[in-house]
């Protein structure tokens, strides 16, 4: 996908595809000498909020089709704004047009400019003009290939701005849900880490631990994970340094299970297949550090991948069994299902030698959590109000949102063993607060905020798949730091 700033008269394009309000369709289709063939088709529409249509003009005509969005004249609310640019952008998506013009940045909208209604706009077409199609053996439908969006001469610097930072956006995005979508008999800690290197250039390095370094850096909690696996775990690391030598690096770290069975603590069978989207932390940081990487941001980042797949064997680790953490603290594995937060927690204290100015993880840690928030927010917890405020802030901007949990030490107590210092459940209460309560225990030593993505990050049922969420909080973040 190719996005790109267009000016000049609307009646003077050539394209495919023209996508705006139903007062400048009309305009357009008059000056082309189509008015009532616009208002025809139109007749029956209600013009509202989340309404569209697709109207053909004459095959001779410069402007092919006329994309109708309702609602785009009045001035509309922020989620109003969302909406409308959803409704169109689906239909634009099954019109199977090779390129359109974009017109709604001319919706007004409250408290909002355009810069934000460009980028909002390009995030919701990259959203809905996604396909995962590269195992099916059958050609599948034609895709858009570019958008032009138009903008007037007084606003174009601030629609390229957005037009620049939503094709690397765009690019991290489809990172995240393409490696969420593979299957995890090909996206294992291996091919993650191939992914990862993809990321190379001039200012970012790739590496990683293997099982033998890992285990020579007493990082016992991500080993009793990732032993009941044949495929072997890797701690995996981006370095990126866009910025001035000595500024502290943000990191970000992700929850990358590229298979949970559950381990020992097996999980029933009904969905079990959803869990290889149990590495979509894992695929959200990296697709936003691909966006940073792409966008050249002038900062310092580390991006941490935990992968490792969480399976049972013989050599798997049993429910009772104590390991010592990378930190030195112990813990008692008590449900092997929870295993997440012990990849994580080495991680966690593994990133205190980068000195971090904040420390961001991402994981799909607890079904909890999806009972708490549903689908619609990523839950955010911080030991620093600055950092959650401006993590719940870049999620309000863009629609990615998130929504601030407590880290109150009240919660610790459930997380009492008698065996260890701390074990790696608590009860049935507050189930994703005790698993962020377990990691703020090895997140003391800077600045640290907790995603807990287990309802954003994949749809189930009928619309299976990664959302690419929260790789647009993410890079907003990252703009915003700067
Ligand atoms: N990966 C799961 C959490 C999850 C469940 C994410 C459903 C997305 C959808 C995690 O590893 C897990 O199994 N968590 C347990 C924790 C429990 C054993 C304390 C859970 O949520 O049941
Ligand atoms: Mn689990
Ligand atoms: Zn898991």
């Amino acid at each position: 996908m190719k996005y790109s700033t267009k000016t000049g008269s609307l009646a003077s394009l050539s394209t495919p595809c023209l996508i705006c309000g139903y007062k400048a369709g009309l305009r357009v289709a008059s000056e082309l000498g189509h008015r009532d063939l616009l208002r025809t088709a139109t007749q029956d529409f209600s013009d509202k909020v989340g309404t569209n249509l697709l109207v053909q003009l004459p095959r001779q005509s410069p402007v092919k089709r006329i994309l109708v969005a309702g609602g785009a004249d009045a001035h509309v609310s922020a989620s109003e704004y969302r909406k409308i640019v959803r409704s169109t952008a689906n239909r634009l998506a099954s019109a199977e047009v090779s390129s359109a013009v974009w017109a709604l940045v001319a919706t007004q909208v409250q408290a909002q400019d355009v810069y934000w209604r460009s980028f909002v706009g390009l995030y919701e077409l990259s959203l809905a003009l996604y396909r995962f199609d590269r195992h099916k053996s059958a050609p599948e439908t034609k895709q858009t290939t570019r958008i032009q969006v138009h903008a007037d001469s007084r606003s174009r610097a601030n629609v390229q701005k957005a037009v620049r930072e939503n094709q690397a956006l765009k690019s991290g995005l489809d990172l995240a849900r393409d490696l969420g979508n593979q299957p995890p008999n090909i996206c294992d800690p291996s091919y993650l880490l191939r992914e990862a290197r993809k990321l190379r250039a001039p200012n970012v390095s790739v590496s990683a631990l293997d099982e033998r370094r890992m285990t020579e850096l007493g990082m016992g909690a991500f080993m009793a994970v990732s032993t009941g696996s044949e495929t072997p775990g890797k701690m995996i690391i981006v370095n990126y340094r866009g910025g001035k030598a000595k500024a502290a690096p943000i990191v970000l770290i992700g929850k990358g299970i590229t298979f949970d069975t559950g381990g020992i603590s097996l999980k029933p069978p009904a969905a079990m297949d959803e869990m290889k989207f149990d590495m979509c932390g894992a695929a959200s940081v990296l697709g936003a550090t691909k966006a940073a990487i792409e966008a050249k941001l002038p900062l310092n980042l580390v991006t941490i991948v935990a992968a490792a797949e969480n399976m049972p064997s013989g050599r798997a680790t049993r429910p009772g069994d104590i390991v010592t953490t990378h930190s030195g603290k112990t813990v008692e594995i008590l449900n092997t299902d929870a295993e997440g937060r012990l990849v994580l927690c080495d991680a966690l204290s593994y990133a205190e030698r980068y000195r971090p100015k904040a420390v961001v993880d991402v994981a799909t840690l607890t079904g909890a959590c999806i009972i708490a928030l549903g689908s619609h927010a990523s839950a955010v917890f911080s030991n620093d109000d600055a950092l959650g405020l401006a993590l719940i802030d870049a999620g309000d901007w863009t629609g990615d949102r998130g929504w601030r949990m407590p880290l109150w030490d009240d919660y610790q107590s459930s997380l009492k063993s008698p065996f260890a210092d701390v074990a790696n459940v608590g009860g049935r209460e507050a189930g994703s607060i005790v698993a962020a309560c377990f990691l703020s225990r090895f997140a003391s030593a800077y600045p640290w905020a907790h995603l807990d993505v287990a309802g954003s990050a994949f749809r189930g049922g009928a619309k299976k798949g990664a959302t690419g969420r929260p790789v647009a909080l993410l890079f907003r973040y990252l703009l915003e730091s700067l």
